[in-house]
């Protein structure tokens, strides 16, 4: 029947295939995003994100292959093959989700903000800065970068190539709110915020992270949501939660 013979090619063109007979699970993501993916002082990647995909590749019995990558370029690269899949800490917004598929998201975050010391008590909540008064920084291509904007649109804006460069502006000085995912806002304020900036710690946006994979795959999509349900639940994904998000 055609339909057989659809589901045949179908399956035969799966990314899930690919990784098997290839022997490797290769993984887009940008180091630096604390605490889900960073650079040791080894040279090595670690992290949140970093442990699910090693704990992804040995599910599948393959080798884990980290493919470090811009994130403002991180759907173009998946989708010109550079890697299998974005486990990146990517925010399931609807506008990406135009032109790749998510996995069911893995955790929920939002943003907060990183205050300016000097600011402390006079901005009481993320929107007592919508004023031309307050210059906001956040990080290019991000949900970062989307919320300061949409949400603050009376304030200055300035966009960074990296997290700590964007971070960093508000610890010394430069920039008085920087816009982020709460977890990297957890742990930079912990490394290198004490004294120097606050944390308005209530996230005002709702964001669903998923891993990122190309349209037309439903062997891949069911392979990570089954393996992302199986590890939820027997022990797997708390352990790893436990070691890098309770700080
Ligand atoms: N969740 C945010 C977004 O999707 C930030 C993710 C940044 N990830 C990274 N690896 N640098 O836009």
């Amino acid at each position: 029947a055609p339909a057989m013979a659809a589901d045949i090619e179908l399956a035969k063109k799966s990314t899930l295939n690919e990784i098997m007979a290839r022997g490797e699970l290769r993984v887009g993501f940008d180091a630096g995003y604390l605490p889900f993916e960073m650079t040791d002082k080894n040279g090595n990647y670690v992290g949140f994100d970093i442990d699910i995909a090693k704990e992804m590749a040995r599910a599948m019995g393959v080798k884990f292959v980290p493919v470090n990558t811009d994130f403002d370029g991180m759907i173009p690269a998946l989708l010109s093959d550079k890697f299998d899949i974005i486990i990146s800490g990517m925010t399931v917004t609807q506008e990406r989700n135009l032109k790749i598929n998510f996995a069911d998201p893995y955790i929920v975050v939002g943003q907060t903000v990183l205050l300016s010391k000097k600011l402390e008590g006079k901005v009481k909540s993320w929107k007592d800065l919508n004023s031309p008064e307050y210059t906001v920084v956040s990080r290019l291509g991000t949900t970062g970068e989307e919320a300061a904007k949409r949400m603050l649109p009376k304030a200055k804006f300035k966009s960074f190539d990296k997290e700590a460069d964007g971070a960093l502006e508000v610890v010394n000085g430069r920039a008085d709110a920087w816009v982020y995912d709460m977890p990297f806002n957890v742990v930079f304020m912990a490394e290198q915020g004490k004294d120097k900036v606050v944390h308005l710690d209530k996230p005002f946006t709702y964001e669903p992270l998923g891993f990122g994979i190309k349209k037309g795959d439903p062997d891949f999509l069911n392979f990570l949501n089954n393996f992302m349900r199986q590890i939820k639940n027997d022990g797997r994904y708390d352990r790893i939660y436990d070691k890098w998000m309770r700080s």
